[in-house]
């Protein structure tokens, strides 16, 4: 499959291009940024075209598919132009900045017969996918309470600008803050793992810490928590934090009927079950070395098959950050409607 990739930042450096370029059934064609510098410096590094917009990547018969790492509020438009051009499409998260453009997007996806993959990563971590194993099983019995977080110090130390000007931190070009950015992963995690969806959330979200360069608070969020219920009463806490200045957290506890799951509690275990009887199981998990996100969407159009992560499916998790911050400005809970 011939890739090209439109957005050159962070995650297309430290992930997609060099998973790109070290699966062989991929050949990347090109690049395009805002930037061109950014691409070129690409494209010297992984070989392909530097494109002086992304519309000639979508006209280049060299190209079946691309890559959308765009900031937040652009990835509707880039995607569905690049679907009604024929191309298969690997959006970054989050999909879209409103329910409305999210629904578009599989629309168009399934308008033009192409494949529509959203890049929710943490569905393809070897700790979470044994921990949806065990949860399947059963044997632990029914999930009854869970806690998930994922924190870290902010994008404006991980982007590539790294500045309090991060796009990250301005409203017309994020849209959403530390909820959409890291609340998405963990909420997408959860419904996947619990095989479930939310229905009821209430939540405090907030402009907590960071500053602009005139010492304002952000306009988006910096810090999320939310307290959430499931269809089946499965009830739980997310929170999502760019003011943790230390380890990053990425964390999740699993309350079973029978025993607990701690997932990415320990270094060298990737998941730890404690039942009920006090009996312990720890499993090592074979050292991960790349996310996969990109594997699988190249598996996937390389056979026919459907997306793995679809965009109606992204969606609900859509749905869920927006009752969040509706929760949180109203002050009440809220229920979700599909
Ligand atoms: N799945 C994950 O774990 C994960 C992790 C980090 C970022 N992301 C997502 O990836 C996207 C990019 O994040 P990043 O960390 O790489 O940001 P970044 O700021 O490091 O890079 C974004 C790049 O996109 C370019 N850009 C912006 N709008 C563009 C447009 N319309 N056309 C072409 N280029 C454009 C910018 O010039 C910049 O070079 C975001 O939506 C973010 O949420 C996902």
């Amino acid at each position: 499959m011939r890739i090209g990739i439109i957005g050159c930042g962070a995650i297309t450096r430290f992930r997609h291009a060099p998973e790109c370029e070290s699966n062989p059934n991929i050949e990347i064609s090109g690049f395009f940024d805002l930037f061109e510098d950014r691409a070129a410096e690409l494209a010297g590094r992984y070989g392909g075209k530097v494109y002086k917009n992304y519309e000639d990547m979508l006209k280049d018969d060299d190209v079946d598919g691309v890559i959308v790492c765009t900031s937040n509020a652009t990835h509707a438009e880039v995607t569905v132009k690049s679907l009604k051009a024929g191309k298969h499409v690997l959006c970054e998260k989050p999909l879209a900045t409103t329910v409305e453009d999210g629904i578009a997007m599989d629309k168009a996806a399934a308008e033009a017969g192409k494949l529509l993959m959203i890049a929710q990563n943490q569905r393809m971590d070897l700790a979470h996918k044994k921990a949806k194993e065990i949860i399947s099983s059963g044997e632990l019995g029914k999930v009854i309470f869970f806690k998930t977080e994922f924190s870290h110090s902010g994008p404006e130390n991980w982007g590539i600008d790294k500045t309090k000007n991060t796009w990250f931190f301005n409203k017309n070009a994020a849209i959403l803050g530390a909820m959409g950015d890291l609340g998405v992963h963990k909420i997408d995690l959860m419904r996947w793992m619990l095989e479930d969806e939310f229905v009821k959330i209430s939540a405090i979200v907030g402009a907590l810490d960071k500053k602009t360069s005139d010492g304002e608070p952000i306009s988006v969020d910096d810090n999320a928590i939310c307290l959430m219920e499931t269809s089946r009463g499965i009830v739980g806490t997310v929170t999502a934090s760019w003011s943790n200045y230390g380890a990053v957290d990425n964390s999740n506890v699993i309350y079973c009927e029978n025993g607990v799951i701690k997932i990415g509690a320990t270094p060298e275990y990737g998941v730890e079950v404690t039942k009920k009887n006090g009996e312990k199981i720890l499993y090592k998990l074979p050292e991960q070395t790349r996310s996969g996100i990109v594997d699988a969407f190249s598996d996937a159009v390389e056979n026919g098959m459907k997306s793995p992560i679809s965009a109606g499916d992204a969606v609900k998790t859509l749905k869920v950050i927006f009752a969040a911050l509706e929760a949180s400005k109203s002050g009440s809970r809220i229920t979700i409607q599909y």
